[in-house]
């Protein structure tokens, strides 16, 4: 598609409805808790009803269950009353890189300032955290007579921050800083007449005592809200873009559609920014489980169901790189997506992405019946890249597979840029496959 088409449809009637959705979805999102529970309650509202791991399942064709593990991965999936062909499937990731709160996590200097000890959560861009607020959330676990209880916890106001040394201090500040997650990471939280109160600030929080606090997994966010940005509001510029939009885009398809001849299902997987090899993750057993309870209940026998499997579709989606504006030398010099030009269908020689030249078939054939542009991603062949959910999954459940996402810039900053267009282009080819 060209520039100047793009221009006048930009100007005119491309859909953009959906990003008030998506922003209000992730600014209430600042862990992968809070994402879970929010697809949750738009699962609940869209008539999907919720099952435990822990009780019997009966799940019947025509009925719609989501059922979470650990709070933070998520499945849902949608019975046709008739037939199942196989499943329908769109992964997607609840986490982001970020840093996490160690056990114990007050630190003071000098008997003047509070930080909080910090740590890595996925290969995050470290120096686009420094000077922004931050706050912290997640969730605690505490015993109640029932057994242990989990709640989520935010502190929804701006809280911390990382202040950078001032140019003065290190005249060498903008010939490139190695950043040392122990020393020049933690957040100052306050002064030293705020130690010993995280616990109760969780608390306070979570409507318990302190003392009965247990657990806890904490998080530090940035206090960024989305937004449009560019001249016409070309693009949306946020935290967490990568991957809560896909799972956005996913959801979005999902409630709207009603099956076809295949079971409909989104599965959000946490842990992909650490290697996804938790109970929570693309590597654990979660899907091939729900899969198999779900083939249990509904009573198909072996046979029927590896039939099915055979017959079933993944998309993977999780953002891609788009050519970026200052070094486009970055990227393929052909094989490389722009924000607001479609679909980045993705390909790896090595096959860290799964497309092969089936799934790439099936994908593009989806996007032309949706009306929807498409285009390619590969690495530099001297860049090593990433990977993703898809190649992952097929190590647990193996079916086609294509993986996909969304071409944006600075791909885990604390704030990152995507196109305003393509989160309609992705609900309505997701719509399409799950209509089919
Ligand atoms: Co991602």
């Amino acid at each position: 598609m060209s520039t100047k088409n793009k221009k006048n449809e930009t100007s005119s009637c491309q859909d953009t409805s959906y990003l008030e959705g998506l922003f209000d979805f992730i600014d209430h999102s600042p862990t992968c808790f809070h994402a879970v529970a929010n697809i949750g309650e738009e699962l609940e509202k869209a008539g999907y009803q919720p099952l435990s791991e822990k009780a019997i399942w009966q799940v019947k064709t025509g009925g719609k269950y989501y059922v979470n593990r650990n709070g933070s991965a998520v499945i849902a999936f949608s019975i046709p009353p008739k037939e199942q062909k196989g499943f329908h499937i769109v992964a997607a990731h609840s986490d982001s890189p970020c840093f996490k709160l160690k056990e114990l996590p007050e630190l003071s200097v000098e008997e003047h300032y509070l930080k909080w000890n910090v740590e890595k959560y996925g290969g995050m861009i470290l120096s686009t955290w420094l000077d922004r607020p931050l706050s912290i959330a997640g969730r605690v676990v505490f015993k109640t007579s029932e057994g242990m209880m989990t709640k989520l916890v935010n502190i929804d106001r701006n809280v911390a921050v990382i202040p950078n040394v001032a140019i003065h201090m290190n005249r060498d500040m903008n010939k490139g800083i190695e950043y040392n997650p122990q020393t020049d990471m933690s957040p100052l939280a306050g002064s030293i007449r705020e130690k010993d109160s995280y616990l109760a600030l969780l608390a306070r929080e979570a409507g318990v005592d302190a003392e009965e606090i247990l657990g806890q997994d904490i998080f530090v966010y940035n206090r960024d809200k989305c937004s449009r940005i560019g001249l016409e509001g070309e693009y949306i510029s946020g935290p967490r873009l990568d991957d809560l939009e896909c799972v956005y885009g996913g959801l979005q398809a999902l409630v709207k559609e009603e099956p076809g001849s295949y079971i409909n299902m989104l599965a959000v997987f946490d842990n992909e920014e650490v290697g996804s090899g938790t109970k929570q993750g693309a590597d654990s057993s979660f899907l091939r489980d729900v899969l198999a309870r779900i083939r249990s209940s509904l009573q198909l026998t072996e046979e029927k169901y590896q039939c099915m499997l055979a017959e079933s579709f993944l998309i993977s989606a999780d953002n891609a790189h788009a050519v970026h504006p200052n070094h486009p030398e970055k990227t393929d010099s052909v094989n490389k997506p722009y924000p607001n030009e479609g679909i980045v269908i993705k390909y790896h020689g090595s096959q860290r992405y799964a497309t092969d030249a089936y799934s790439e078939a099936v994908m593009k054939d989806i996007c032309r019946e949706a009306g929807v542009p498409y285009q390619t991603y590969a690495n530099r062949s001297d860049i090593a890249g990433g990977s993703t959910l898809g190649n992952i999954l097929m190590a647990q459940v193996s079916m086609n597979t294509v993986d996909i996402g969304l071409a944006q810039l600075a791909m885990h900053s604390a704030c990152e840029t995507a196109g305003a267009e393509d989160l309609d282009y992705l609900i309505r080819a997701l719509s399409v496959f799950y209509r089919r």
